[in-house]
């Protein structure tokens, strides 16, 4: 039941093949959707060639660069989107950033520069790449963003980047009030921890993947394929009465008490 064909589905966030984004990217590929591809330059054209390599396979209409950080970039980018797709269906928000010196120590000593940085990169995309892929979305759409459990709990080291998934959060939800009425919806995925090159830049990533292990229901966190099914369900029409929600996929870490 779960079909994505005919539908053009945009996907961001894209480093390397252990990233959340590519777990989506197979699994939209395997539903039927048609990818295409955006991810971060870097001044070699080392992404470039190596993200390029490792989409191949999905066989995507276009693999271009977009670093949300540079205005110019994004406008020529989605006009390219433009020329070669008719509409778009689907965006995947599935990029963050902070300062690693951010994300251990006392929350107290985060200094501007780093709380700018943070949002900017991890919650005012959202915004930013709803807009531009908002106004291709000529048939309605979904839009899914990836969140962590810091938006609403304490979590060690978690810092700046707890407060940038909080804004992230409600950035959902005041994008599904104001979208909902071009039938675009908007979702967040709160995943549970995942060993990726973000996340390794989290203090003690591997104990909160431990803890996970010996707390949640399942007794083990998740993996990047579960989080690409539920995205792409939330992608597909079976969701189409879902909007606005952050959905876990953690292993039912966060319902526990202890
Ligand atoms: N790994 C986890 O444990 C976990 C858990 C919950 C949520 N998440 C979220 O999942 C998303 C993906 O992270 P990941 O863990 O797959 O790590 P990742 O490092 O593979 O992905 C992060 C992506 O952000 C991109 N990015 C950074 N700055 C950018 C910029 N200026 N412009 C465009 N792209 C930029 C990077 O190029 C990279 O592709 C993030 O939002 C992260 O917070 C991760």
């Amino acid at each position: 039941m779960l079909d994505l064909n005919g539908k053009n589905a945009l996907v961001t966030g894209i480093a390397n093949n252990r990233s959340i984004a590519w777990g989506i990217a197979q699994q939209l590929h395997k539903a039927g959707a048609n990818l295409g591809i955006t991810y971060l330059p870097d001044e070699k054209g080392k992404m470039e060639k190596k993200v390029g390599e490792l989409v191949k396979p999905l066989n995507p209409s276009f693999c271009l660069p977009c670093n949300v950080q540079d205005d110019k970039q994004v406008k020529s980018t989605f006009k390219v989107i433009g020329d070669r797709w008719s509409r778009v269906d689907i965006l995947i928000h599935c990029l963050a950033f902070a300062q690693k010196q951010d994300l251990s120590g006392d929350f107290s000593k985060t200094p501007r520069s780093g709380f700018n940085i943070a949002l900017e990169v991890s919650t005012y995309s959202l915004i930013q790449l709803a807009d531009a892929a908002g106004s291709l979305m000529s048939k309605g759409g979904s839009i899914v963003t990836l969140s962590y459990l810091g938006s609403i709990r304490a979590v060690p080291n978690y810092n700046i980047m707890g407060v940038a998934k909080a804004a992230l959060e409600a950035s959902v939800r005041y994008l599904a009030a104001e979208m909902g009425t071009k039938n675009i919806r908007v979702n967040a995925v709160s995943a549970g921890p995942i060993r990726t090159l973000a996340s390794s830049a989290v203090g003690g990533i591997l104990d909160m993947i431990h803890h996970v292990e010996e707390v949640a229901p399942l007794q083990r966190t998740v993996n990047q394929l579960e989080v690409g099914n539920a995205t792409a369900f939330l992608c597909s029409d079976l969701a189409s009465g879902i909007t606005g929600q952050v959905i876990y996929v953690d292993a039912g870490y966060q319902i526990m008490g202890m």
